[in-house]
């Protein structure tokens, strides 16, 4: 008996199983081989064929921009952008706010973005990292380092100083120049180039740095009154003085902009750094004595000092006289909602 309705339930299931297998089989479109004639099939071979050639031509194509574009590339020193083994140029950037402030970092950052192996060491002069920098300098995709450090109100010029009282970016240079001791090793291969906000650089001034062995000057434009401010050259090459007619006297009578430091010489003299203390347009040379024993040693750039490649620009202030209207009478500032 309960072999019989085990039979029974048996027989049940398999009907089941073939009523669901039938309703899946009717329900299914049955998806024919596509059955191509031997002239379709020819057809569709040239078609493939076509299409092959299409894409080697397009190959090849791309290959010949790609030359061109390495080509045009090495033209402006560019190519290296993906050649890793370059030394890195490190770039210090002292910077503090004022309303021209965004514009300067916008146009200098895109200067430094067209720069093959950069960081950029940002340090601003801020008890805190601004949104205006932070936002500034993740948008460029560049490599660099967001730092800051507040210069002490005591070496900040008083309301009615003028600007040259106190030297500017002391201690944000420092910062950096910390920063590379304690996070970029002495066996890495590069030189360090201290960039202020508001200069123009051409970007052939960063290639005449890159393989320094130890340090190396150039003209700066613009600067100490003159059209041009450039090392004495003589006849071998070698530096022996300073065309310069402001305190032409000092060891090192040359601008900020006018030098950069191999990275090795750096790391080798731990106590290389600026000074609050050193006499009003000093800063270079206090610098510099740490590194370079006599002018011989320099190494000559520019074409022997012949060519300018940057240019110590000063931007005038913004002209914000409705700006401070506007706050006297209670009325909203213009730049609500919108960082300038
Ligand atoms: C000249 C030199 O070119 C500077 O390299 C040097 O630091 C300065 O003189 C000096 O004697 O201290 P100048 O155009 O007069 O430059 O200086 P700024 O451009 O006003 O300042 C140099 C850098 O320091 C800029 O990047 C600027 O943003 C920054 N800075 C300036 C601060 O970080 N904080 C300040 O209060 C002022
Ligand atoms: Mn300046």
């Amino acid at each position: 008996m309960k072999n019989k309705k085990a039979l029974c339930y048996v027989a049940l299931l398999a009907l089941m199983v073939w009523c669901i297998k039938g309703f899946w089989s009717n329900n299914t479109v049955k998806v024919k081989p596509l059955e191509l004639d031997q002239s379709q099939q020819e057809f569709q071979q040239q078609v493939n064929r076509d299409d092959l050639l299409r894409k080697e031509h397009e190959i090849s194509t791309l290959k010949v921009e790609m030359a061109r574009l390495k080509m045009e590339s090495s033209k402006c020193g560019l190519e290296s952008k993906f050649s890793p083994e370059i030394p890195k140029i490190y770039a210090i950037t002292p910077t503090h706010y004022r309303a021209v402030q965004k514009a300067e970092l916008t146009r200098l950052s895109h200067t430094l973005m067209l720069v093959p192996n950069l960081h950029w060491v940002v340090v601003e002069d801020a008890e805190s990292k601004t949104d205006l920098v932070t936002k500034l300098l993740a948008k460029t995709g560049m490599s660099y380092s967001h730092l800051n450090a507040a210069t002490p109100k005591s070496w900040k010029p008083k309301a009615k100083e003028p600007r040259w009282v106190k030297p500017r970016g002391v201690l944000q240079r420092n910062t950096a120049l910390q920063w590379l001791r304690d996070n970029v090793s002495p066996n890495e291969d590069g030189v360090i180039y201290f960039v202020d906000d508001d200069n123009s650089y051409s970007l052939e001034v960063f290639e005449e740095m890159r393989y320094l062995k130890g340090v190396g000057v150039w003209p700066v434009g613009l600067v100490g009154g003159l059209m041009v401010e450039r090392p004495k050259i003589n006849a071998e090459g070698k530096v022996t003085g300073w065309l310069t007619v402001w305190s032409p006297n000092r060891p090192f009578a040359i601008d900020m902009a006018g030098f950069a430091i191999n990275l090795k010489l750096f790391h080798s003299k731990p106590n290389g750094k600026f000074s609050f203390e050193s006499e009003k347009g000093y800063q270079e040379s206090e610098l510099l004595k740490h590194f370079v024993g006599s002018l011989n040693e320099l190494e000559v750039k520019a074409d022997n000092c012949t060519k300018v490649f940057v240019w110590h620009t000063r931007t005038e202030q913004a002209n914000l006289a409705q700006e401070i209207k506007l706050r006297k009478e209670n009325k909203p500032r213009s730049d609500i909602g919108i960082e300038v």
